[in-house]
């Protein structure tokens, strides 16, 4: 076995992030050669003697798979969200935690943004119908959207990214909504605090921009898809399993919503043939809010650090569970 310690990263990453455990002499690098993640089974193994592993919210972590490897001193998500990481169980054995806070807000606010404006304005809808050769002339109903100039947005989650989104809707002088969850952050420009049932009602657009925790798993269902205005759509920029997938189902198809634009599904991806992939008033990205060569340049760097930091005894910047650090 080596003597330096070992840093498994679950998939290429960006080069900046690569060449930066290139770099470092002190550790060996393994790294998952393939394009699709190691299943459990694959992971464990690929884990073996690792000191610290760089994962991707692709890779579950739990306590089983934790106890099967004692060597392992910290787990660094490549990722803000950590839904993939069973936290509580990596404190209790003593096993680091971090994540890429602040390096990818803005990008991933410019792309829920981007799913509000093309839910609006039927963008991918209208493209399609170029390209399938459907276009014969101008038409005074064809292709007839939303405004968003003077629109509500709620936002559902107003931490980083959900600010961001919202300096994004002042932009296009939108009114903005929000839950009141008794911290109000300081931003300047106006913001109105309510209750999740009444932003449901009153939004032209809900933004959900949540972490995926026990309180928000399901938060969106049936009940609360039918609060919305049949006019009004829906964006997940979010996690997947935030909205409850066959209800979103039912509300498109029934009408009870306009449209519904996604960056995440539950599941993910989505199969093919899953009734969402096809109906047009649903687009569908594939988890790329943050995929930008520059931001993901800088989660891969950040994450690294995290690692390179833990592996070398060093408090990681990113620490996630502070309790688990023993200085
Ligand atoms: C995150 O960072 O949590 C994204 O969803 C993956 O880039």
């Amino acid at each position: 076995m080596s003597e330096k310690p070992v840093i498994v990263v679950t998939r290429q990453l960006p080069d900046a992030g690569m060449q930066l455990l290139a770099e470092a002499a002190d550790v060996e690098t393994r790294v998952w050669p393939h394009d699709l993640p190691p299943s459990r089974t694959d992971l464990i193994e690929l884990l073996q003697g690792a000191t610290a592993a760089i994962t991707l919210v692709t890779d579950p972590v739990d306590g089983p798979l934790l106890d099967v490897l004692p060597g392992l001193k910290a787990v660094a998500n490549c990722a803000v969200g950590y839904d993939n990481i069973d936290v509580p169980a990596a404190t209790e054995r003593g096993v680091l935690i971090t994540n890429t806070p602040g390096v990818l807000t803005e990008t991933t606010a410019d792309f829920a943004f981007a799913l509000v404006i093309s839910a609006a304005r039927r963008i991918v809808e209208a493209a399609d119908y170029v390209r399938e050769g459907h276009w014969k002339t101008w038409s005074p109903n064809l292709f007839l959207g939303q405004d968003l100039h003077d629109a509500t947005i709620g936002i559902v989650g107003f931490g980083r990214i959900g600010q961001e989104v919202a300096k994004r809707a002042t932009g296009f002088s939108m009114r903005i909504l929000t839950i009141d969850r008794g911290k109000r952050p300081d931003v300047p420009f106006a913001v109105e605090y309510t209750d999740l049932d009444s932003l449901l009602r009153e939004s032209d657009f809900v933004c959900l921009t949540v972490a995926l925790n026990d309180d928000t798993r399901g938060m969106i269902g049936a009940r609360e898809l039918g609060l919305m205005k049949p006019t009004a759509m829906l964006i997940n920029a979010a996690r997947g399993p935030v909205v409850q997938t066959d209800a979103l189902v039912e509300a498109l198809i029934n009408r009870t919503i306009a449209a519904a634009a996604l960056d995440v599904t539950d599941p993910e991806p989505l199969p093919v043939d899953h009734p969402l992939v096809s109906m047009p008033n649903c687009t569908i990205a594939p988890h790329i809010a943050s995929a930008t060569v520059a931001t993901r340049s800088k989660m891969a760097t950040m994450a690294v650090n995290n690692a390179l930091a833990a592996v070398r005894g060093e408090r990681p910047v990113n620490l996630v569970n502070t309790e688990a650090w023993k200085s």
